[in-house]
């Protein structure tokens, strides 16, 4: 589903999106004044250049491949000649994904529910012997938005909410921890959101998910001190405003619309920043444009 428009001015009042319109307007507004980051070297003087290609190839495994972000992160590493491990909770039904697969002979599916943990290890222990360059986690959901107000939270979807975004991707970075350890790339990336800056938030809508996200890149940034010895580094990039089923839910329920990147920019300009991000900035919150993210 694409449908990105600017219809009509945004209510201050159900202004919910506030952090990712910030993305939108551009890197100023996201800019640094003195806030707290703890990055290194100095987070204030980061702008990675989004539209900087390499020509690396190497191996990918992305979750939640089959459609949104995820979809055109398989298609953009194929085109580049990488080899794709795209995984789909249900790969049968995976259309666009299976379409991908018939054209390119380096881009595979395997079936993953990031809430399996035995499926997790399962298809670890298949590509044990497989170096993996970047492991890509891009699956998310969102939870029902009108469920995360507060005086009604529905504490099951948190549960869920935080088993999919948090525990999925902690659990899928240790995982396949050895298999990047052996490539040469030797990364993992979190795709995050800027609904996860502390720092920023404005508005206490879709909770649950700004919620997950700030423990991820949490978690994230923890897994970077761990793994910074094994030479392993760890991503953790916002993708902008994008125009997805995911983004769409949140607008629809805020009542609001406002222009949003294609899915197919956001994931040109990630992979243009994973490619830019080594060692020396392991467990920086980043935007799709480079630019630091507060925490
Ligand atoms: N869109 C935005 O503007 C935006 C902004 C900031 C951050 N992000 C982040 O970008 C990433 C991609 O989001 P999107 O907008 O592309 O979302 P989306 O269109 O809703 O796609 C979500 C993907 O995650 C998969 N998924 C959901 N639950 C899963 C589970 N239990 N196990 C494995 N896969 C699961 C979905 O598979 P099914 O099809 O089987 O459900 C789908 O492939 C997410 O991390 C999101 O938080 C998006």
């Amino acid at each position: 589903m694409n449908r990105a428009t600017t219809t009509r001015p945004l209510p201050i009042l159900t202004y919910t999106l506030s952090l990712a319109l910030a993305v939108v307007a551009g890197p100023g507004s996201i800019a640094l004044a003195g806030g707290h980051t703890g990055g290194s070297p100095k987070t204030e003087s980061i702008q990675l250049d989004a539209s900087l290609r390499s020509d690396a190839r190497g191996t990918v495994l992305i979750t939640g491949a089959n459609r949104g972000i995820g979809l055109d992160l398989a298609r953009n590493y194929a085109r580049r000649g990488w080899t794709v491990i795209a995984t789909a909770r249900k790969p049968a039904k995976a259309d666009e994904l299976n379409a991908l697969v018939r054209d390119n002979p380096r881009v595979k599916i395997e079936r993953l529910d990031l809430l399996d943990h035995e499926q997790i290890d399962a298809l670890a222990a298949k590509y044990a012997d497989t170096p993996i360059d970047v492991l890509l986690n891009n699956a998310a959901i969102l939870g029902e938005p009108n469920d995360q107000n507060f005086g009604t939270f529905d504490y099951e979807l948190m549960e869920r909410v935080f088993a999919v975004n948090v525990i999925g991707p902690m659990k899928m970075a240790e995982a396949f921890a050895d298999s990047v350890e052996r490539s040469t790339m030797k990364k993992i990336v979190a795709i995050t959101s800027s609904q996860g800056s502390i720092t920023s938030v404005r508005s206490p809508a879709i909770v649950f998910y700004n919620i997950s996200k700030a423990a991820l890149n949490m978690g994230m940034r923890s897994n970077s001190k761990a793994l910074k010895k094994r030479g392993i580094t760890v991503a953790i990039i916002s993708p902008g405003a994008v125009d997805t089923d995911m983004m769409n839910l949140a607008l629809d329920r805020a009542g609001v619309q406002f222009k949003l990147m294609t899915p197919q920019d956001s994931a040109e300009a990630v992979i243009n920043i994973i490619d830019q991000y080594g060692l020396e900035l392991t467990g920086t919150f980043l935007s799709h444009r480079g630019t630091v993210i507060p925490w």
